[in-house]
């Protein structure tokens, strides 16, 4: 009787906590599910490439509540206009993504293995620099468009010179102004030198002077 009551008061206790449990995960997946796909260029959203050199356009996707048939894009924004550069369908999360490709130098590089949907832009020149927008879509979230956007500055080879350059800029204004600086000091203390001899030859002559009025 009194065991019997026991087990059920301690399962009681437990299918509460169950409920409770269940109601803490679900409240968790709400939260971290608020954004169910979620598309990045990751933390440095642009690169500096050297012209001729080949650059790869970062994009990953994840999703909490798993994706299906997720559509996806490249496109370079070609100074208003919208210009598609590649597409593709990843059917499952084990399945490889079908791309297509619009662009003579750009290799699709990404795989379903670790979410990368990647490109690479071969031979850049100075006219492919701008903003690359990786766009996906999953139709498992009544079709909701995420993007993220990835900067290419093209430079020219000689980027060091640049650097050189700001270096001789920079150390030479700092050697002004530490000239300035130290003319400023040296007049300061010429000038106080000056007056505190300015003043010494005042007294010795008030002195000369009390003194040889004294015997007046
Ligand atoms: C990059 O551009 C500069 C200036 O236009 C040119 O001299 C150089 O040959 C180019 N480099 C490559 C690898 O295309
Ligand atoms: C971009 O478009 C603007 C206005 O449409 C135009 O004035 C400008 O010359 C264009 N720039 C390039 C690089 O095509
Ligand atoms: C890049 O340039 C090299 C040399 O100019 C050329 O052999 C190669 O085919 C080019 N690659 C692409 C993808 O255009
Ligand atoms: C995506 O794949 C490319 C090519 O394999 C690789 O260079 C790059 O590091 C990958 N990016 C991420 C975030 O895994
Ligand atoms: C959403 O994606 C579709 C297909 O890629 C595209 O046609 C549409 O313009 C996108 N909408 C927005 C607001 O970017």
């Amino acid at each position: 009787m009194e065991s019997k009551r026991r087990s059920c008061v301690s399962r009681c206790v437990h299918s509460g906590d169950t409920v409770h449990a269940s109601a803490v995960v679900t409240l968790m997946l709400v939260v971290w599910c608020a954004q169910a796909l979620e598309v990045s260029v990751g933390k440095v959203p642009f690169v500096e490439a050297m012209n001729g050199s080949t650059v790869l356009l970062p994009c990953t996707y994840s999703s909490c509540i798993g994706i299906k048939n997720l559509n996806f894009n490249w496109h370079y924004n070609n100074n208003g206009s919208m210009m598609k550069l590649c597409q593709g369908v990843i059917p499952t999360e084990v399945s490889e993504p079908r791309v297509q490709v619009f662009h003579e130098r750009i290799e699709f590089v990404g795989s379903s293995k670790n979410n990368n949907i990647s490109i690479l832009l071969f031979n850049v020149t100075f006219e492919d620099e701008g903003e690359y927008t990786c766009f996906a879509k999953n139709p498992k979230e009544k079709d909701r468009n995420h993007s993220a956007i990835f900067t290419l500055y093209v430079v020219e080879e000689l980027k060091v010179v640049d650097n050189t350059v700001t270096v001789i800029i920079l150390s030479v204004v700092c050697g002004v102004i530490g000239l300035v600086i130290v003319v400023m000091v040296i007049k300061a203390v010429v000038l106080l030198f000056l007056k505190k001899s300015a003043e010494k030859n005042a007294g010795i002559r008030t002195d000369s002077s009390t003194a040889t009025a004294a015997p007046l």
